[in-house]
């Protein structure tokens, strides 16, 4: 690439050329670049244990990578506890590899926690019930809501009153009855108030865990942070202050530990920290078209494939690969949207909907479009919308592209349907 080749003129991810990539793998294809997730793993190594949130992105190949840097899991279901099995985590161990957090057990993960014997974080009053029944005299964490939450948007804020999540502040009493009766031990505190929110906001959890914990001094092993962390979207979003974040946490734990007399372990639970950045989703321009003032760019991946700027309306980065290899082209304030017949399958949208223009580099039909920035809750909350196949997935460890999931064919979309017989 040439010294003055804007940013948003691409020519390769993580070293492969794009077109080699699109030509391969096919497109709408999601790229993750392995060593962007290590980098972020780095990030996060003073704390104790760093637990994934796989909920961001669960391919197996980014559970096993992360699985190999020492990095935890959290699962919240029992595909993802499955998951967390196929990429090579024990069910057992100190710490434990695995943890399954939610708001309810549905009676299959109740079931496969049990026969797995793993870890759970009780994220509502009954679920400590329902387990103590199952494994009395066994030990649980569990997921406390302050009283407060924050994320990038409203539906990304999990504390607060108006939230599904975690087990009211003032109701630990309640708890400790519930789990006395089943000889539970509670082993440890966790509080997630909401994702993407910021340093301030974060901070604010060290105070509400340290009131909680006290109550709890007696028996606690681990206290977790929860995920949260924000990734820089936008052009000038700065890189949040880990080591500032570390030190406000390290501080509580101390204090903590001071009134247990016993070491407490300091758990982080990222989810887009890790993979946000790793991702590119790999597109094609198939149409340029101009509506009244507007242009716009149809590519041919769709809110199927990313559904954050639809329903959150999130910035995602982007940028363009040439097919003829140009490296400059005029620049163009274009809207992108995507294959599906739905008027909200726009990438370049502002929360509530409204279609917005984004200054990018010209575009012709047979470039690439890369979104860039998409590695969390990308692929993860894609769906088969229009009967669209679930996108490729490629992981590029040392400039070699590893096809991590395949795309899904016809085959795949009718799997398990059937038609009655009516004659
Ligand atoms: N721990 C718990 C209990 C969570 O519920 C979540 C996210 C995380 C950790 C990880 O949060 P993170 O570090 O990724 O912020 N679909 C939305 C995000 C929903 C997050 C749900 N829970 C988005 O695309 O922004």
């Amino acid at each position: 690439m040439k010294a003055n080749t804007p940013p948003d003129l691409r020519t390769t991810i993580a070293g492969v050329p794009v077109r080699d990539l699109a030509d391969q793998f096919g497109t709408p294809t999601y790229v993750y670049d392995a060593a962007t997730i290590v980098e972020r793993i780095k990030d996060l190594k003073p704390f104790d244990a760093i637990r994934y949130a796989q909920k961001a992105n669960s391919n197996i190949a980014v559970l096993d990578l992360v699985r190999r840097h020492g990095v935890l899991v959290d699962a919240v279901s029992a595909g993802e506890i499955g998951r967390a099995l196929a990429a090579g985590y024990k069910p057992e161990g100190e710490p434990h590899p695995i943890v399954y957090t939610a708001d309810i057990f549905d009676r299959e993960s109740l079931d496969l926690v049990v026969e797995k014997g793993l870890h759970v974080n009780c994220g509502s009053p009954d679920m400590i019930d329902q387990y103590g029944e199952r494994v009395p005299g066994g030990s649980i964490t569990l997921r406390i809501n302050p009283g407060f939450g924050h994320g990038h948007s409203q539906k990304t804020n999990t504390g607060g009153e108006s939230s599904k999540h975690g087990i009211w502040h003032d109701q630990v009493d309640d708890c400790i009855a519930r789990a006395a009766k089943h000889g539970l031990k509670i082993s440890g505190l966790h509080m997630h108030i909401g994702s993407g929110t910021d340093l301030e906001h974060l901070s604010q959890v060290c105070g509400a865990m340290e009131r909680t914990a006290r109550v709890f001094a007696s028996t606690l092993d681990t206290i977790s942070a929860g995920g949260g962390l924000p990734t820089p979207y936008r052009p000038n979003d700065g890189r949040v202050d880990i080591g500032a974040y570390f030190q406000l946490w390290d501080a509580t734990r101390k204090r903590l530990e001071a009134v247990a007399g016993r070491p407490i372990r300091l758990e982080i639970e990222p989810g887009r920290y890790l993979v946000a950045e790793s991702g590119y989703l790999v597109s094609e321009v198939r149409a340029v078209k101009r509506m009244g003032g507007n242009t716009f760019y149809l590519v041919d991946a769709g809110f199927n494939n990313l559904a954050r700027p639809i329903l959150y309306g999130a910035y995602h980065p982007m940028s363009i690969a040439p097919a003829d290899g140009a490296t400059d082209r005029p620049r163009v304030s274009a809207a992108v949207g995507g294959p599906l017949c739905e008027s909200g399958d726009i990438f370049t949208q502002d929360e509530g909907g409204y279609v917005c223009t984004r200054d990018l580099p010209e575009a012709k039909v047979g470039d690439h479009l890369i979104i860039e920035c998409a590695g969390a809750y990308g692929f993860a909350m894609g769906s088969n919308y229009n009967s669209k196949p679930l996108a490729a997935e490629v992981l590029i460890h040392d400039g070699k592209p590893h096809l991590a999931r395949r795309r899904q064919t016809l085959e795949d979309l009718i799997r398990g349907e059937s038609i009655p017989k009516l004659d």
